[in-house]
């Protein structure tokens, strides 16, 4: 397995986005990860699409844009055209999961469902071929710097099995750390979104490089 690496840019210099995107990626990440946040179906506030657009040219890596925001199905084209390439949504917010993910992929995109730790996964049953990725939050979204909440492990786990051999990417998003992402990786996680544990570090290439090694990647 190929485990890829999505730091978020929540936690990055958001005086410097461009240089920080920049930096990621030259420090070996998968993707770039952003954090859409609309201050009502999460208690935080962070950017949209124009921002998005603006830190496009900083990298050629896929960028993975989680939106946390309710509705999302009306700006999904906007952030197709603003640069995403994955764009997942959340399975809470969205009243018409089965149109949103085919709307995402009609705009050549991947789609994403994302569920928050109260979630249950069966709300992805009938949608398994429809996506591309799946989401599993490890902490309530909104912040960055929380800490991993070990009772989405079991849940990581039974994704793991309904995927059953489809190609459809396993993502764990918060609270990963050196210790937390193997564990998250044990239980079926193919892709990890890191956060302050990479922004915190003084060299981010190191700090990847010591997540994938925790994970024997
Ligand atoms: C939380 C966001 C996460 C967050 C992760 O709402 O979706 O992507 O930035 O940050 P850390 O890795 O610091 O938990
Ligand atoms: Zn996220």
């Amino acid at each position: 397995m190929n485990l890829k690496i999505a730091p978020s840019i929540l936690s990055a210099d958001f005086a410097r986005l461009g240089e920080e995107v920049q930096a990621i990626d030259d420090a070996g990440c998968d993707y770039i990860h952003i954090d859409v946040m609309d201050g009502h179906f999460v208690p935080n506030l962070t950017f949209g699409p124009p921002i998005i657009k603006s830190i496009r040219s900083w990298s050629r890596k896929p960028f993975d844009v989680h939106l946390m925001i309710n509705p999302a199905q009306p700006t999904i084209s906007a952030y197709a055209d603003a640069g995403a390439d994955i764009i997942t949504v959340h399975a809470e917010a969205d009243k018409h999961l089965d149109r949103s993910v085919h709307q995402i992929r009609a705009l050549g995109k991947r789609a994403g469902i994302s569920l928050n730790p109260g979630t249950p996964e069966t709300v992805l049953t009938y949608v398994l071929d429809q996506i591309d990725l799946i989401l599993v939050m490890t902490v309530n979204p909104g912040f960055g710097g929380q800490s991993f909440l070990h009772s989405q492990i079991d849940k990581i786990k039974r994704i793991r099995k309904m995927i059953d051999g489809r190609p459809i990417e396993l993502e764990v998003d918060g609270g990963i750390n050196i210790e937390t992402a193997q564990l998250a990786v044990e239980a079926g996680a193919t892709t990890l979104v890191a956060g302050s544990s990479v922004f915190s570090a003084e060299d981010y290439a190191e700090r990847i490089h010591e997540i994938r090694s925790a994970c024997n990647q």
